[in-house]
């Protein structure tokens, strides 16, 4: 730490984006340390031993981009395959495409419907509801897209994201609902998707790979902070509350729980991710990894598949998604006053901002925290 010039707290992708940054930049000396015992933050794989099969550590990651200068600057570090993301959903008994488009509302009333009839049937349910009398999640959804499409996609699934009935949660949580009125089940809409060629923790090594940057495990930066000598910038990426104590209080996350299974079967589900959602199956989706890389020479007779749990984080757990109910957002506004005040740090990525970045938002945040604001700080004087 003496020695030098930046230090990164977290080498998930926005620590590892300045990291890099700064040294291939600027030449500076970069010491990233890390909690864990790996690096590369929550986007790390593991290929699962008995299989050879990639497993996505902290939940399965997509990578997708509009954004063409992260794309040019992530494939200086990999390639990508040309995987392109679909999800569907069981609901009583049946399997429909997901996010809800026109296919799924064809097959769920059973009949044809042109993208007119399906938005003027849509419209026609949602009118149960008015907007300005909207006082909790349940009406906030039968609002945007009426009682039938929430009770067959969206009650149960939200009931075990939150393990709250929808009607005690707050309207806030959903702003929209996406309807597709047209047959595209593409999951995202971006310019750009795929998925590293020789998998996530290879891309992350690579990005770290710098004989500038040294990356140090498990070390958790709030037990060495005092050895950061003064004057040099800290990049933090940790969770925001836990920088300060506490003191404002804690925001609210809700983190997963993910039970993995080696099955002896070829094929599981025969797609990558199953959503459940009905509230009488108590994992909201189950992940077969197998299947974001039809391109690679996995074994015929044996698959991983992960369920996952979703629930309120607790002191301890890997916080996952903000909450940010109305008392999160004060607390928030709180720490970031506090954060203002103190010059030489630089608070960044997902938990540090209290806001959920996609891996391409959170490269793009990083670039242009560099840009903007470090550049200078490390070149000044
Ligand atoms: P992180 O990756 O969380 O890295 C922060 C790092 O800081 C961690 O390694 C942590 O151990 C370390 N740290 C924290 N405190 C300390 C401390 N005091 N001292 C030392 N180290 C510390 N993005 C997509 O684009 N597509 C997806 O499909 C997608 N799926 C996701 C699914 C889940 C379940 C989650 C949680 C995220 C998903 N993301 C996805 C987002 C993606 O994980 C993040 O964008 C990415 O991890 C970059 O975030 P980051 O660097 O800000 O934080
Ligand atoms: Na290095």
């Amino acid at each position: 730490l003496a020695s030098a010039d930046l230090v990164v707290v977290g080498s998930g992708f926005f620590g590892l984006t300045v990291a890099e940054r700064a040294a291939t930049e600027l030449g500076k000396r970069v010491v990233v340390l890390e909690r864990r015992a790996h690096l590369g933050g929550n986007a790390w794989s593991e290929f699962e031993p008995e299989t050879g099969i990639e497993v996505h550590r902290y939940g399965a990651h997509l990578f997708h981009t509009s954004n063409q200068r992260v794309w040019d600057y992530v494939r200086r570090f990999t390639d990508f395959t040309g995987y392109q993301h679909r999800v569907f959903t069981v609901s009583k008994g049946q399997t429909f495409p997901m996010p809800i488009n026109l296919g799924t509302i064809c097959q769920f009333v059973g009949q044809h419907l042109s993208p007119t009839e399906a938005r003027a049937l849509v419209r026609e349910h949602a009118a149960e509801i008015d907007p300005a009398h909207v006082g909790n999640l349940e009406d906030k959804a039968i609002s945007l897209i009426g009682r039938p499409l929430y009770e067959a996609f969206v009650r149960g699934y939200t009931e075990k994201q939150w393990q709250t009935d929808p009607r005690e949660l707050p309207p806030e949580i959903i702003s929209r609902l996406p309807v597709r009125y047209n047959f595209d089940n593409r999951y995202f809409n971006d310019t750009f998707e795929g998925l590293p060629v020789d998998g996530y923790a290879a891309w992350l090594e690579r990005l770290a790979d710098h004989p500038l940057v040294e990356v140090v495990l498990e070390v958790d930066y709030l037990d060495v902070r005092g050895l950061v000598p003064a004057g040099v910038p800290v990049v933090y990426t940790g969770p925001l509350d836990t920088y300060f104590g506490d003191a404002e209080g804690r925001l609210g996350w809700r983190t997963l729980d993910f039970q993995q299974e080696v099955l002896p079967i070829g094929d599981f589900q025969g797609t990558s991710v199953m959503n459940y959602a009905d509230s009488d199956v108590p994992w909201t989706r189950i992940h077969e990894f197998r299947h974001f890389h039809p391109e690679r020479d996995y074994p015929e007779d044996r698959t991983v598949v992960v369920r996952e749990y979703s629930r309120t984080a607790e002191p301890g757990d890997e916080p996952y998604y903000p909450i940010s109910t109305a008392r999160d957002r004060e607390v928030l506004a709180r720490y970031r006053e506090r954060a203002a005040a103190e010059p030489d740090v630089f608070f960044g990525g997902r938990l540090g901002t209290y806001q959920y970045l996609d891996m391409h938002m959170a490269i793009a945040s990083a670039m242009s925290m560099f840009d903007n604001r470090l550049a200078a700080r490390l070149t000044e004087g």
